[in-house]
């Protein structure tokens, strides 16, 4: 259920450790809340004067532990689909809102990322740069995303949109996710962990759009990743906590998994010496495929502030018992 906000906003802390996306945080929300007291900072000893004022907080990059020196705190809006970071963090020392960032504001670059993933597989460009390599002329055969079975693990806003796009590669695309509640952008829906094992079993490509919480914890472990057709692709664009890697790495050993394409991992940065590094049958990326661009962002920030300062509902409020 929404929560209402009846008393008058105090000064707001904007907090990015990225400075140059702090100054342009700085310039979208200096003109669009020139009423508003704001304060900007770019790491934890820069935000430490304005800590005991601060009855908003906007960003990401903080911990729990910064919130819970924020004594006149009412709401915090995460920069960002999600709230895994700081969710430990509530109940906090009163009852304070937290909202994510609409992921439809990021999901733009996500779609590219999953179907620059997928295509380089079916076209085999990896097979053409071999070959290119050792200067071989070999004749080989591209696939089509449409005979493809791909399925979306996690049907939030991402994934909807993730899901919709592959659509239009007149590929199958099945959805999984924990709630019955509809989705139209998927052919068919599996809802619940006992739906999980079969809906994997259909996947050539599974693609994990799903948020971390104490429930998705490690989800796709040995026996789910046994469920995937041989040589299936898995790419995971959510959140690398909800993966298994010693499965992962088993998985790929027996074949299960052709290929994994991981641009976040339940350590981030991945540890030097992590196995996944030199594995050739896993592309790294360093989570960037769903960057948060203060233009592209900013907005819901803005559209929520209004909603905050006038006491009406929010969106994108996170259920804290549910964690999302
Ligand atoms: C996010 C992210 O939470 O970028 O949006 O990981």
């Amino acid at each position: 259920m929404m929560k209402r906000i009846s008393h008058g906003p105090g000064p707001a802390l904007v907090y990015c450790k990225i400075k140059a996306d702090l100054e342009r945080l700085r310039n979208i929300l200096s003109a669009a809340l020139p009423q508003v007291q704001l304060h900007f900072a770019a790491s934890d000893s820069e935000a430490a004067p304005y800590l005991p004022e601060a009855q908003i907080l906007y960003g990401w990059g903080f911990s729990g532990e910064l919130l819970r020196k924020m004594p006149n705190l009412r709401w915090v809006q995460k920069m960002g689909a999600g709230v895994d970071d700081v969710i430990d963090a509530w109940p906090l020392h009163r009852d304070v809102l937290l909202t994510r960032t609409d992921g439809r504001m990021i999901a733009r670059r996500m779609i590219e990322y999953v179907i620059g993933a997928i295509l380089d597989r079916t076209a085999r460009f990896p097979q053409g740069r071999q070959q290119q390599q050792q200067r071989v002329w070999h004749v080989y055969r591209p696939q089509t995303m449409a005979n493809l079975c791909i399925g979306v693990a996690g049907l939030g806003e991402i994934g909807t949109e993730i899901a919709r796009a592959l659509r239009l590669f007149d590929a199958r695309v099945i959805g999984w996710r924990r709630s019955e509640a509809p989705c139209e952008a998927v052919s068919e829906i599996y809802a619940g962990s006992a739906r999980l094992p079969p809906s994997v079993a259909q996947c050539d490509v599974l693609v994990l759009v799903l948020p971390l919480t104490q429930e998705s914890k490690n989800i796709f472990d040995a026996p789910i990743l046994q469920q995937l057709p041989m040589g299936a692709h898995l790419i995971n664009v959510g959140r690398g906590g909800v993966l298994d890697d010693q499965a992962l790495l088993a998985a790929i050993d027996s074949g299960r998994v052709g290929h994994a394409t991981l641009d976040v991992f339940e350590t981030e940065p991945l540890p030097k010496g992590h196995p996944f590094w030199s594995n050739e049958h896993i592309t790294i990326t360093p989570h960037v495929c769903g960057p948060l661009l203060p233009e592209d962002v900013a907005a819901h920030f803005i559209e929520n502030y209004a909603a905050f300062a006038q006491g009406r509902p929010l969106r994108n409020v996170i259920d804290v018992t549910r964690q999302y």
